[in-house]
């Protein structure tokens, strides 16, 4: 099939915000009596911000009103927006810029799609928000991924068939949204973890402009 859009997920794959996420809802449970690991934290990958917490909170044995589960997303978010604040383009992860730049002298089109309800305050602050064309983000869905929503939304606002479209992805549930969707699907990180997607790469650096070129030739 022949690429001629690329939909981008933002967090681990344009930034690594998940550290910032990490702090955030260390912080929280830390407040509430318990410990919260990193290791705990790849579960969040993909996972919209209610999600987080219900298994913050499943973590923790806690049970709480819906008041008061509320406020908790409130105020963990409001810990996140203080990181996010300090973001710069320096944060952009090694050669995303190679490849958005490569896509932009092509006129290829480019979406985000993103669970964040963040997105726009990041692309911002990093300065990529003037690349991209369309933008689909926590904001835009009803349904999280894996579901195909985010993605099927992005390749009718870039006006371009799922089937021409290539999906960047960290999570799990982006590669199975992505292929839900009947797009390609690139695993960004450990190929043993993101086996589901039609190609993996740790990160960036390891994608070649050659590569693209092949995926916008390739007829099948
Ligand atoms: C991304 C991240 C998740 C995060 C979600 C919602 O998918 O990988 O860890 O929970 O976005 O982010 P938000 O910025 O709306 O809290
Ligand atoms: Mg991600």
């Amino acid at each position: 099939m022949r690429a001629s859009a690329f939909v981008f997920d933002l967090d681990g794959v344009i930034v690594d915000t998940a550290k910032y996420h990490y702090l955030a809802w260390k912080k929280l449970a830390n407040e509430l009596g318990f410990e919260f690991t990193k290791e705990q934290n790849e579960l969040f990958k993909g996972v919209s911000r209610k999600r987080c917490l219900e298994i913050l909170l499943d973590i923790g044995g806690i049970t709480a009103a819906q008041e008061q589960f509320d406020r908790w997303m409130v105020e963990k978010n409001e810990d996140y927006l203080e990181y996010i604040e300090k973001m710069d383009a320096s944060e952009i992860l090694p050669d995303v810029p190679k490849v958005v730049g490569f896509l932009k002298d092509r006129n290829i089109p480019i979406a985000l799609g993103s669970a964040s309800k963040n997105a726009r305050p990041i692309l911002e602050k990093v300065k990529l928000l003037p690349s991209f064309d369309a933008i689909v983000d926590g904001n835009d869905v009803s349904k999280a991924k894996p579901d195909p929503e985010v993605f099927l939304i992005a390749a009718q606002k870039l006006n371009v068939a799922p089937e021409n479209c290539v999906v960047f992805e960290d999570a799990v549930a982006g590669i199975q949204a992505a292929n839900n969707a009947d797009m390609i699907s690139i695993g960004i990180g450990d190929a043993q973890i993101l086996s589901e997607a039609d190609y993996n790469f740790n990160d960036f650096t390891e994608i070649s402009l050659a590569f693209l070129e092949s995926l916008m030739s390739v007829q099948a």
